[in-house]
């Protein structure tokens, strides 16, 4: 019987410049190019087994089996990897993940990331690593910067083909570190997905587009020369822009509790003590605080001092997306 079967790791990431809004919905074509660090304790382990006897495609992720809106959004990205490939088979596909299920740390970049890879290598394709990010975009736009390693920066392009992300800086060009404070673990309100349909109702979000070139050019020059006040500061204004879009947007959408207004508060009271850390945030309400690693056990042990934080996953900058044998299927 013919089985093709693979493997892959991939790394979960957190933007600095962030993408939102979609050029381009079906392709995942950005409006604007995004600035990213994989992160070392987030990652998703995915088995892609094709097979002769499957009638449909299967997904188990974190040990539980997933039908409906989960899996066809899986089987759309296999089906672009099975008519890339000329493969009709149906697939098995096994994912875990290396964080808690439901800990509010976005799994679809990992997820799409680690699928891509181990589909394409399953069926046979030799694909380059830009190629990898492009095909992984479709999944999820956030999974184009999980496929390269260290600090990403993803393309916005023009079309499908030049819309990828590639490494900008290797893991160790800077020690940064992400430590995020989870202060919810409930499922947020508005999809990433709808979230970025949203943002163009946003009276805010020409502002946005006007200048966002200008804080990715200030985010990279200070991630180039390691100047973390700079850095900070850039971060901090463009997760809090991305907010105000979000909560501004057709329909509106508020991603924070209190304790995520909490948090960021603390930080900037740290800041004010003489603590070099700045937060940022995707869509939902965990606050990831960025610092170096010099300051990073003052950072978690402030954040263990807080009640309203119900859990820290620190995080280092990690490498690229990566094949590894595959285990039992
Ligand atoms: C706020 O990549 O999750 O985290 O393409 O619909 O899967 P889909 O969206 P997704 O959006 C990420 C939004 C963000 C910012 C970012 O990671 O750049």
């Amino acid at each position: 019987m013919t089985r093709l079967q693979a493997t892959a790791i991939a790394h979960s990431n957190i933007a600095f410049v962030k993408y939102w809004g979609n050029r381009d919905p079906l392709l995942r074509l950005p409006y604007n190019d995004s600035l990213s660090m994989n992160l070392s304790a987030a990652t998703t382990t995915t088995t892609v087994a094709f097979a002769e006897d499957l009638s449909t495609d299967r997904l188990t992720i974190d040990g539980e089996k997933h039908i409906g809106p989960a899996l066809d959004r899986v089987s759309r990205q296999l089906d672009l990897v099975r008519l890339r490939a000329g493969l009709r088979l149906r697939a098995t596909v096994q994912s875990r993940n290396s964080f808690p299920m439901g800990t509010g740390i976005a799994s679809s970049a990992s997820g799409f990331a680690a699928l891509t890879m181990a589909a394409a290598q399953a069926a046979g394709l030799s694909l380059s690593e830009a190629e990898l990010s492009a095909l992984a975009r479709r999944g999820s736009g956030s999974a184009a910067r999980s496929i390269p390693g260290g600090y990403v920066l993803w393309h916005a392009g023009t079309a499908d083909s030049d819309s990828f992300a590639e490494s900008v800086f290797p893991a160790d060009h800077w020690d940064l570190r992400d430590i995020v404070a989870i202060v919810s673990r409930r499922h947020k309100g508005l999809g990433s997905t709808d979230g970025h349909g949203a943002a163009e109702g946003s009276p805010l979000f020409r502002g946005r587009l006007a200048s966002v070139a200008e804080t990715l050019a200030t985010v990279r020059g200070a991630l180039a020369s390691r100047d973390m006040a700079r850095f900070g500061a850039a971060i901090e204004a463009e997760a809090l822009n991305l907010h105000a879009i979000a909560m501004t947007g057709r329909p509106p959408a508020l991603y924070w509790s209190p304790a995520t207004v909490a948090v960021m508060h603390q930080v900037q009271a740290w800041r004010a003590e003489g603590l070099a850390v700045w937060f940022t945030l995707d869509a939902g309400p965990n606050v990831h605080l960025i610092c170096e690693g010099q300051d990073a056990a003052a950072v978690e042990g402030g954040l263990r001092n807080l009640e309203f934080v119900e859990g820290i996953l620190a995080n280092r900058v990690a490498g690229a997306a990566h094949l590894a044998p595959t285990l039992v299927v």
